[in-house]
């Protein structure tokens, strides 16, 4: 055979491999599109996946809004419904951007979870002096029911109180030297969950934390005061839910024997578990995109394996949905090199990262659940 025969045959040959190749990657995107969405292979398993949104978000950005009607069947407010978010002046509620999401959640057939009535962050900055005043029990009361009766049964369940453990201010049962401990003392724990279930005697009643995940110390001194206030409200009938937020960091130590031990304790207390905030800081990843979004997903998956891997975790709510919406950009958590965060499912333009495929796979993995 000719010299030039040779040669055209082996072009023919690599244009016909470059064509597959492209069908190839062309298949990939079409059945990419095709894939069943995460919504689905939750709801295939008897759980739910969901996100946090904000209602700028939602109300500004029509192809996030379909994105999240796409893969999401809950939603919940990452900020409208917080005490500094809806009384920045005393006296003056003001709930139409947290309407927003509920109007928006209803019109699009999604559950809305009300997050949080108690935390001691994002409070109005008239609040820790009026507290302290003689009418402070009544103030801490009125925002409760204020905030619970507004949206009423609308809400599929509430973090009531939010983040009341920090074991590194040495308070008994490792309880958070808030301004609500340092005003009322511990009870004003279960007085808040008291009035909610008062006000809202149906909704499930969630306590939400963070810090729980890890192997190292502190990580292991928040779960045991966790579980600690957690079988002291449930033995008083206050709560029915523990909310796991799930903000996880590449390269910080998981074991998965430990995690699921706790899971386990937790579940021993007949609670419902959801994983309420995920996200990964990939600060400790390398700037690759290539290498960092194969690391995320990694460690997002030896996490997930196990918490869907325990039948009491009841659903996954990831903290934005797409990259581009992410609260990690912001100090402290930003990375050094200034590069954006890259822990959440969809990126900037919306497109399935490696974690989507991660998080779908550890859904199709998890044990189905009769809800
Ligand atoms: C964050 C929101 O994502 C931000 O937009 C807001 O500025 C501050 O709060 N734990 C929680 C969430 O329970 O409410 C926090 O959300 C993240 C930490």
């Amino acid at each position: 055979m000719s010299s030039r025969t040779t040669r055209r045959r082996l072009i023919a040959a690599m244009a016909a491999s470059s064509m597959l190749s492209l069908m190839d990657n062309v298949r990939a995107v079409s059945t990419d599109n095709d894939l069943p969405s995460l919504r689905s292979r939750a709801e295939r398993r008897g759980l739910f996946f969901g996100c946090g949104v904000s209602a700028h978000a939602i109300q500004a950005d029509p192809q996030f809004r379909a994105a999240v009607i796409a893969d999401c069947s809950e939603i919940v407010p990452t900020a409208e419904m917080k005490w500094g978010w809806i009384e920045s002046r005393q006296g003056h509620e003001v709930f139409s951007d947290a309407d927003v999401l509920v109007d928006f959640s209803t019109q699009s057939k999604l559950k809305i979870r009300g997050h949080t009535a108690i935390w001691h962050q994002n409070l109005p900055n008239w609040v820790p002096m009026v507290l302290k005043d003689q009418n402070g029990a009544a103030t801490f009361e009125r925002h409760i029911r204020n905030v619970l009766g507004h949206f009423g049964d609308r809400i599929a369940s509430w973090d009531v109180v939010n983040e009341a453990i920090w074991p590194q201010d040495r308070l008994p049962e490792g309880l958070r030297n808030s301004i609500f401990q340092q005003v009322f003392g511990p009870k004003y724990i279960e007085r808040a969950y008291e009035i909610a279930r008062a006000v809202l005697p149906k909704t499930p009643l969630f306590y939400n934390e963070f810090g729980v995940e890890y192997n190292d110390r502190f990580h292991a001194e928040k779960r045991a005061a966790t579980l600690q206030l957690l079988t002291r409200l449930k033995r008083r009938g206050l709560i029915d839910g523990f909310g796991i937020q799930s903000h996880l960091h590449v390269g910080w130590g998981f074991d998965a024997k430990l995690f699921q031990q706790f899971l386990s304790d937790a579940a021993d207390l007949e609670l419902k578990i959801l994983l309420t905030e995920f996200d990964v800081n990939d600060a400790n990843a390398p700037a690759d995109f290539s290498v960092r979004d194969a690391a995320i997903a990694d460690h997002a998956r030896r996490y997930l394996d196990v918490a869907l891997g325990e039948k009491a975790v009841k659903g996954l709510i990831v903290w934005g949905l797409s990259d581009r919406y992410t609260w990690l950009n912001a100090p402290p958590y930003a990375r050094p090199d200034g590069l954006p965060n890259r822990g959440q499912p969809l990126d900037q333009n919306l497109q399935r990262k490696v974690l989507w495929h991660a998080i779908a796979s550890s859904l199709d993995a998890a044990p189905v659940r009769n809800q």
